[in-house]
């Protein structure tokens, strides 16, 4: 009986320990977890959202890009030098006849990469 109390403190101390333990066992992870701030990969974003319309090349000519009116064409360097890149910001974000909207699907870094890729089409 008198041995009670002590065996309960010592399974009381282990499992604290053992708890303790597990819980600052994910630590060692945590790159992993800042890995997902990661640098955006630009062309990846376009290739994912914006290639099926805007073409690989940027010229308007993507799969889904038949019956689509305005599509501009980014190799060109009068559509280029008609437009700031708070223009192209604001479409990106609100989007724009059959442009779509993507303020909701991207943060501000992919939207200012995206805007840097487009700006790349330029020859
Ligand atoms: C569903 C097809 C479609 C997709 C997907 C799409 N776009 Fe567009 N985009 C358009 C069309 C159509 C226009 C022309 C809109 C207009 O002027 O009426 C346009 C216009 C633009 C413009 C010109 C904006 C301006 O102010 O003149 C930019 C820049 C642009 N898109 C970038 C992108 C980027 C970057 C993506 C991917 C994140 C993307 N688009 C995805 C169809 C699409």
């Amino acid at each position: 009986m008198s041995k009670t109390p002590s065996v309960l403190i010592l399974l009381t101390a282990l499992a604290f320990a053992w708890g303790c333990d597990s819980s600052t066992a994910p630590s060692p992870d945590e790159p992993a977890s800042g890995a997902a701030q990661k640098p955006v990969e630009p062309r990846a974003l376009y290739v994912r959202s914006c290639q099926s319309c805007h073409g690989p090349t940027g010229k308007g000519n993507g799969p889904r890009s038949r019956g689509l009116r305005n599509i501009p064409d980014f190799t060109s360097v009068a559509w280029q030098e008609g437009r700031t890149d708070a223009q192209l910001k604001h479409t990106l974000m609100e989007g724009k006849g059959s442009m779509p909207a993507f303020k909701l699907r991207y943060e501000e870094p992919e939207l200012e990469a995206l805007i840097q890729v487009v700006r790349g089409f330029r020859p």
